[in-house]
């Protein structure tokens, strides 16, 4: 499968995927072919030009809204024949239209039209992420586009639990002496997709973000490769009621 990398930063995790899949022996399923940064000049796109691999800087910056830059990271992607995106520390909120049209673009045609009981008092801010997509599921069977299930995030929490990008300051705050990463399918909702591979790590009092960043990445540098790998290799494929079906 042809793979396109996003990334902002350093480029640790893209690093990961570079050398799981270009491994020899490896017999990856994934051929990492593009990566996009919406910011110039950083590491993560040196990375890349050293294992060979094009690179591309599309900044947001140069775009009025973000449906602009959405379309142009689009057009980048489908141009490159890409099959499958990895968001590996892509700081970017990427607007509900750009992975609905992954998706097939129901819910954002619906977008603020579409009502629905749901049988529990959600909480304010969430979206019950079942619901969207049984919503999707139930109106779209057949008109689900080929993107579905096709674009995948790395976060540093075990997900359900601390979304959003302060994850290891929520994780300290909250004292739990658990976390680590979540490799999981783009969603609308951020964060919130459904769940492909998660390594825990322990939190250990005098923790601070720097000490348990570093150590939730050595276990993202291997669940991301494997996430990776199911999903090349259609072993866990998302279904249009967001559920994974594992091979
Ligand atoms: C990782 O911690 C990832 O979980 C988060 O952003 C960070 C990216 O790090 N989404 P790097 O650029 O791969 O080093």
């Amino acid at each position: 499968k042809r793979v396109a990398v996003l990334i902002s930063g350093s480029g640790t995790n893209l690093q990961a995927l570079i050398d799981h899949t270009t491994e020899q022996n490896s017999n990856s399923s994934a051929e990492i072919v593009l990566v996009i940064s919406n910011k110039p000049n950083v590491q993560g796109l040196t990375r890349a030009e050293k294992a060979g691999i094009a690179t591309k800087v599309i900044s947001h910056k140069d775009y009025k809204s973000r449906d602009d830059f959405d379309e142009a990271l689009h057009a980048s992607l489908t141009s490159a024949g890409i099959d499958i995106v990895c968001l590996a520390g892509f700081m970017r909120i990427l607007t509900g239209g750009f992975v609905s049209k992954w998706h097939g673009g129901f819910v954002s045609k619906w977008h603020g039209k579409m009502l629905n009981n749901h049988p529990s008092l959600l909480l304010p801010h969430s979206r019950d992420l079942t619901h969207v997509f049984v919503l999707v599921g139930g109106f779209v069977s057949g008109f689900v586009s080929k993107w579905h299930g096709k674009m995948l995030n790395i976060h540093p929490s075990l997900l359900p639990s601390f979304k959003g990008h302060n994850a290891h300051e929520q994780v300290i705050k909250a004292n739990v002496r658990i976390s680590g990463c979540t490799v999981h399918f783009v969603a609308e909702e951020v964060d919130g997709g459904a769940i492909i591979v998660q390594e825990s790590v322990p939190v250990y009092h005098g923790d601070t973000e720097e000490t348990l960043a570093e150590r939730v990445k050595k276990v993202e540098h291997t669940a991301f490769p494997k996430a990776l790998e199911l999903v090349a290799s259609e072993k866990a494929l998302l279904n249009s009621d967001a559920f994974i079906s594992w091979r």
